[in-house]
């Protein structure tokens, strides 16, 4: 299927593994032209090369930290420079704040509303203009099945993600007249160095001995029993974007094996 976004301008936010990685990747193989960032200048730059001598396309990388306005001030007028603007914005940066009440912090909730609320929001801030004066855009939000049902062990996650809920919907309506489409994606558990970092908590969390344990435990709760893929993924965020899904806009996609036993 020809998706009929070719020589499009996309910046992916958080690249340089993972999902925002895999979303690159698969943009390129569409002739998409691509801006990505991340806080570590070196693996950064080592996907930036991979992706590019992969795919042959045109790809750029930004070092920006989403907590930062600045950085993303320059990271989208990077990309307009390079691109010549931008046409899909992937606000995918981020990470997961799990635990329970008991341990949370002010100040790990402030980082994490910091990196995906206010970075998020600020990207689509900068981005929206030129998308409202070209009559096309595509906004793709990375959220949480946690936004939708509160898991007291992803109690953080779950603030987070229903705001960002609303910000998708809301948004979806305001700018839907300009042709500029706003969705989300809600991964379940994604086979990334997202979930390695966060099974050490998870397996106390379920009380089991080990990090294998914990995995099938948690993949058991979805409907396909496994974890997901990157580019299972991508395939859906890429979808999203494309010109095939140009009456889609204000949903969020649960992209979790069924995983979540709730009608939306
Ligand atoms: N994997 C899952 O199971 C899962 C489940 C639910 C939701 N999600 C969401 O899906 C998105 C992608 O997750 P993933 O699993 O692909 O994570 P990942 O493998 O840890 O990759 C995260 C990417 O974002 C970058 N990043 C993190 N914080 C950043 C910041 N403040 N500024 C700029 N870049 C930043 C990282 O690079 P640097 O560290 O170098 O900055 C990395 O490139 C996240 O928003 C996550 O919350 C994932």
């Amino acid at each position: 299927m020809d998706l009929g976004i070719k020589g499009k301008a996309a910046v992916v936010t958080g690249a340089s593994r993972g999902i925002g990685r895999e979303t690159a990747r698969q943009f390129l193989e569409e002739g998409v032209r691509v801006v990505i960032c991340g806080r570590n200048a070196e693996a950064l730059e080592r996907t930036r090369a991979e992706l590019a001598q992969q795919t042959g396309g045109e790809i750029h990388a930004v070092v920006a930290d989403m907590t930062k306005p600045a950085d993303i001030a320059r990271l989208i007028e990077t990309a307009t420079q390079k691109l010549g603007g931008v046409d899909i914005l992937i606000n995918n940066a981020g990470q997961m704040y799990s635990g329970r009440f008991a341990v949370m912090t002010d100040e790990g909730l402030k980082e994490q509303l910091e990196t995906k609320l206010f970075g998020f929001l600020r990207a689509i801030r900068l981005v929206y203009p030129q998308m409202k004066a070209k009559r096309w855009g595509r906004i793709v939000n990375l959220i949480g099945g946690a936004g939708k049902e509160p898991d007291p062990y992803m109690f953080g996650s779950g603030i987070t993600n229903s705001g960002l809920l609303n910000i998708t919907k809301s948004l979806s309506t305001e700018f839907g007249e300009d042709n500029v489409l706003v969705n989300a994606v809600c991964p379940g558990w994604v086979a990334t160095n997202l979930w390695q970092r966060n099974a050490q908590g998870l397996q106390e969390e379920l009380g089991v001995k080990s990090e294998e344990e914990a995995r099938r435990l948690a993949a058991r709760k979805n409907s396909l029993g496994r974890f997901g893929k990157p580019e299972e993924l991508a395939n859906a965020i890429v979808f999203l974007c494309s010109e095939r899904a140009s009456y889609i806009t204000g949903v969020s996609l649960n992209l979790d094996g069924g995983r979540l036993k709730g009608l939306w």
